[in-house]
């Protein structure tokens, strides 16, 4: 049998309540479908920092070069500043394993209420740059301290970066409806938004099934709030992906409960999975964040690793809990994490006794 090797960094906050959530089902899942999921968990984070001084050590991204896949919670803590959890783990991360796509999918799930007006049903894709754009070292910062103190950051486009993630969009949306939205703002910032334009647009005129709308991105974030079910893929630079995401999984009812992969697509190096949460400080050891996130992150996981069906039995659980009404708080509902995991684990199995074939020692792929 095949062993996937899985590095596993709960992190900080809720990412210690979440991740073990998941892993149990995923070795619920992994039992039933006869797969070998070998977990290596560390300890980096925040704590880890307090005590090395640093988020992980020396040789960290060696060590997880050793995995075929990575599943993370959430780096973040109000005793250390953010740009150091973030700079120090995850951003290497993605950049050193060239995870250059940030794929989010989102969905409304029955069962959970939205904030929109209308019962439209919401399934898209952001598609995020993840390796260089407006997330850059380059910068500083002069006369700390005097009236005349100023900062500088450097935005980093380049061809290859906006035209791999052009690519792999547009691939995307090319499977789906074939609509394509990229949000831009070559209004206001002149440089590097029409440069994006540019690329994504001649990108997309390679994929004749793929109708190309290029949209402001303070437009898009109010075309996200008003009629999201229009929209099916995105493309957008690092930090509009941030930031259309967050509020895209608000549209459908927490950020609680969207995933992510971090992508390397040629798979010369681990990908990473991780909600798009972060470690919620204000909720983080109350056992009562929505594990939802990191589940589908693992179900993503499963699916990149080859277990398509595995993946489908893991979404099918969760929804099916989610529709019968269990909720956690952020989407109005009393369940605890532990609830919520009991019930996604419970389904699970009623899952595989109901189609036997789909689960039970079904066939690898
Ligand atoms: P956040 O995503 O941690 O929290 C925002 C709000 O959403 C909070 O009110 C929180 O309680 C709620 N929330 C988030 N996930 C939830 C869940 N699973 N269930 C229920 N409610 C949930 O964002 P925030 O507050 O901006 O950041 C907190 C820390 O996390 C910071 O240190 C930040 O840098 C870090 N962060 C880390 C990320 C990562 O590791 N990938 C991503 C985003 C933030
Ligand atoms: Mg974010």
């Amino acid at each position: 049998m095949n062993t996937h090797r899985i590095a596993v960094i709960p992190g900080d906050g809720i990412g210690k309540e979440v991740v073990p959530a998941a892993i149990s089902c995923l070795e619920r899942i992994a039992e039933l479908h006869s797969l070998s999921l070998e977990f290596t968990p560390f300890d980096w984070g925040s704590d880890y920092y307090v005590r090395h001084g640093r988020m992980m050590p020396e040789d960290g991204l060696a060590q997880l070069a050793l995995h075929d896949a990575i599943f993370l919670g959430a780096v973040g803590s109000p005793e250390v500043p953010d740009a150091e959890t973030l700079w120090g783990l995850l951003i290497p991360i993605r950049r050193e394993f060239q995870q250059y796509i940030n794929l989010r999918p989102v969905k409304t799930l029955d069962g959970v209420a939205t904030p929109l007006a209308s019962e439209h049903a919401v399934d898209l894709v952001i598609v995020r740059e993840n390796n260089e754009g407006e997330y850059s070292e380059i910068g500083g910062r002069m006369y700390r301290g005097l009236p005349q103190e100023s900062a500088v950051q450097e935005a980093v486009f380049t061809r290859l970066g906006i035209s791999r993630a052009a690519h792999y969009a547009a691939s995307l949306a090319a499977s789906r409806s074939g609509l394509l939205t990229s949000a831009t703002k070559s209004n206001g910032i002149v440089h590097t938004m029409p440069f994006w334009d540019e690329i994504i647009a001649e990108t997309a005129c390679l994929y004749p099934d793929v109708e190309l709308a290029a949209v402001h991105v303070d437009a898009l974030a109010a075309h996200l709030v008003l009629k999201p079910w229009t929209l099916d893929v995105i493309v957008a630079s690092n930090l509009f992906g941030d930031i259309l995401s967050d509020l895209a999984a608000a549209v459908t009812g927490s950020i609680g409960l969207a995933p992510s992969a971090n992508l390397n697509p040629e798979g010369l190096h681990p990908s990473l999975f991780e909600p798009i949460h972060g470690s919620a400080p204000d909720i983080a050891g109350k056992g009562v964040a929505n594990p939802v996130g990191q589940i589908w992150s693992g179900a993503m996981m499963l699916e990149h690793l080859g277990h398509a069906e595995a993946a489908r039995h893991l979404q099918s659980a969760f929804e099916a809990v989610l529709r019968e009404g269990v909720r956690t708080r952020d989407i109005g509902g009393t369940a605890s994490t532990t609830d919520f995991t009991d019930a996604v684990l419970s389904m699970i199995d009623a899952l595989a006794a109901r189609h036997p074939a789909e689960s039970a020692n079904a066939p690898q792929r």
